[in-house]
């Protein structure tokens, strides 16, 4: 019997409680969200970064009767952001190069108009041809007439005459030498049809959710750069930095990111928040106060770039919201957008559980305080099996009076079952709960059931959590960190998982009170089905011990006894990298998959031996 105490006052539930948190993990942007659909469009991918790399990814060389020699070149660039452009040698008739897309290739619909364009330089004038080819078949053309001269830009636009998720994007360059960057094919038909914009369907799925907040540009992928963001050398893998994002997309210096592949930065600060209004969601940026986490701790400590970090930080908020007069509200204007984006929160650090956390984050409160008092500010306690960093974060917060406080946290559906109670016993007068990062660890409905039970408990004590959000968002069936996830893609389709499901209906059906109600009957238990160990189906709430994943000749594909604990495979690296804490070895297994380059487990044996951590061998 249940009983609704309906004259009771009740607790509110804030109108912001669901929202959603974009991280660019798993290709979520290029290959992803972001709409274009040639890979390595400014040939920006390099060996140095990650050894399967190298300037030409994605492209190689087409003769139609000439020849074609195509190398990268770094001489005269487009610009210094842009380090790197394709020279193209075209001798005696017909021939170029050609892209071959994310996933199968580069999808066309049949009817869709497709914008095309590229920066070229010739010595001489002449005609390049665009093709997309699918097999034998051609689905859209363009004759390009370029001219003598520098640098220059070129646009047109075609319909294709065909369907095909496997498109070729073929380049015919005339006799002699072409230099090209930039190449760029996109869909007329993106999200709110804004330019340079989003997927569709992807952006369709999340506006599905009716999120109220937009967390972004994502966890690791914010906070950790090996080298200095300030060094003079443009160093390959830098913190974000959200000045870098904005502006002419030729402009934003590619970066590689902490996920292990090349970003391009062609959603940057300005989509963000233009995506977050056109979602109905408050934007939620988190930047890095300069220390990092995830397993890396190269913190930034000299003063002066420690002082431009803030003020970077301070040109963020006028940048959202201040007046077309200031420095950087004109330049929101500039981009298109003069009204302010009225930014609410912004988030200092993601899982910053280091020492110089505490140094350096009351530097950055203080100043938006001080500048900006109506910002709310959220710091962040890392993840809860972080343990006594945890708390420590977490305290610390508790006496810097942070508005609310960053929890993260990915279990087995038990936990999510057992702790239903968690912010039961919170403190009611300290800051507010932001559920920034949670998943229960596998896609399955039993994941999906335990997050809807834990669910409950969140907005039961809505009047102390005032935001949550699943993580990660987004992945691409073909390049995956990290599982669970919430939405799954490929290059032309799009699904949400159960937990998607869960997510959309708690988020559209909000309530605006919860009453006091109470049970009476006897609970039924819940089973784990969680369990099985096989093939495609792995117990996510244990920790693997040793995993050995054999193909049907007997290769062995993947081996590895975890003796430090977890480990992170890097596709196409060949090495393992290992890092602390509890990363995904769902995340692993895929990558066996992929490098087997075969969606069928049939083709392959996999043995796990599995240890509960802190539990018996299994
Ligand atoms: O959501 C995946 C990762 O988990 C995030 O990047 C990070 O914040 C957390 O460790």
């Amino acid at each position: 019997e249940l009983t609704v105490d309906t004259g009771a006052k009740g607790k509110k539930v804030g109108r912001d409680l669901y929202g959603v948190f974009y991280e660019d993990i798993n290709h979520a942007a290029d290959g992803g969200l972001y709409a274009e659909l040639v890979q390595n469009r400014s040939f920006e991918f390099d060996r140095v970064d990650e050894p399967s790399y190298h300037g030409l990814t994605a492209w190689s060389e087409v003769e139609r009767g000439g020849t074609a020699a195509a190398a990268v070149s770094g001489e005269l660039p487009l610009n210094p952001a842009n380090r790197n452009y394709l020279r193209l040698e075209v001798t005696g008739g017909p021939a170029g190069v050609l892209n071959a897309g994310f996933n199968t290739g580069l999808p066309l619909k049949r009817g869709e108009r497709y914008d095309l364009s590229f920066w070229a330089r010739r010595d001489t004038p002449g005609t390049v041809t665009v093709t997309v080819e699918s097999g034998s078949d051609a689905y859209g053309k363009a004759a390009v007439k370029v001219r003598a001269g520098g640098w220059t830009k070129y646009e047109t636009s075609f319909r294709a005459t065909g369907t095909t998720d496997a498109g070729r994007l073929v380049l015919l360059a005339p006799e002699g030498r072409t230099d090209l960057d930039m190449v760029s094919l996109f869909p007329r038909d993106t999200f709110k049809n804004r330019p340079n914009g989003m997927r569709e369907d992807l952006a369709r799925l999340i506006a599905d959710l009716e999120p109220r907040f937009l967390r972004f540009p994502g966890g690791c992928v914010t906070n950790v750069g090996t080298y200095d963001p300030y060094s003079e050398n443009q160093d390959r893998r830098r913190i974000y930095q959200w000045k870098e994002t904005i502006g002419p997309v030729e402009e934003r210096p590619a970066n590689f990111n902490f996920w292990g592949y090349n970003q391009s930065y062609g959603i940057g600060f300005y989509e963000y928040f233009q995506f977050a209004e056109d979602l109905g969601a408050e934007a939620l940026p988190v930047l890095s106060v300069g220390v990092n986490g995830c397993g890396e701790n190269r913190p930034l400590t000299d003063p002066a770039k420690l002082d431009r970090w803030v003020q970077d930080t301070l040109d963020l908020i006028e940048f959202a919201n201040g007046p077309v007069t200031s420095p950087w509200g004109k330049k929101r204007a500039e981009l298109g957008h003069p009204k302010p984006f009225g930014l609410d929160y912004i988030g200092l650090g993601n899982e910053e559980i280091y020492p110089e956390f505490f140094d350096n984050y009351p530097k950055f409160a203080n100043a938006i305080k001080a500048k900006y008092p109506d910002i709310k500010i959220i710091s962040n306690a890392g993840q809860t099996s972080q343990g006594a960093w945890f708390d420590r974060m977490w305290q610390f917060a508790r006496d810097q009076k942070a508005d609310l406080v960053d929890e993260h946290y990915y279990n087995n559906p038990d936990w999510f079952l057992t702790n239903n109670r968690r912010y039961d016993s919170y403190d009611r007068e300290g800051p507010k709960v932001f559920v920034g990062e949670y998943a229960s660890r596998g896609n399955t409905f039993f994941n999906a059931l335990s997050e809807a039970s834990y669910l409950t408990g969140i907005e039961r004590n809505a009047d102390v959590v005032e935001l949550a959000a699943y993580a990660p968002l987004l992945a691409n069936v073909d390049y995956v960190d990290w599982t669970p996830d919430l939405i799954w893609f490929d290059n032309d389709e799009a699904y949400g998982s159960p937990s998607y499901h869960v997510q959309k209906l708690f988020s559209t059906n909000v309530g605006d009170t919860v009453l006091p109600s109470t049970f009476e009957g006897t609970n039924r238990p819940v089973e784990d089905i969680s369990g099985a160990v096989g093939l495609g189906s792995w117990n996510t709430s244990v920790q693997y011990d040793d995993v050995k994943v054999t193909a049907a000749d007997g290769t062995v594909l993947l081996e590895d006894d975890f003796a430090e604990g977890s480990a992170r495979w890097r596709p196409g690296a060949g090495t393992w990298a290992v890092q602390d804490g509890a990363y995904a070895q769902t995340a692993l297994v895929e990558d066996a998959r992929s490098t087997a380059g075969s969606a069928d487990w049939s083709n392959y044996t996999m043995e796990l031996t599995a240890r509960k951590i802190g539990g018996a061998e299994g």
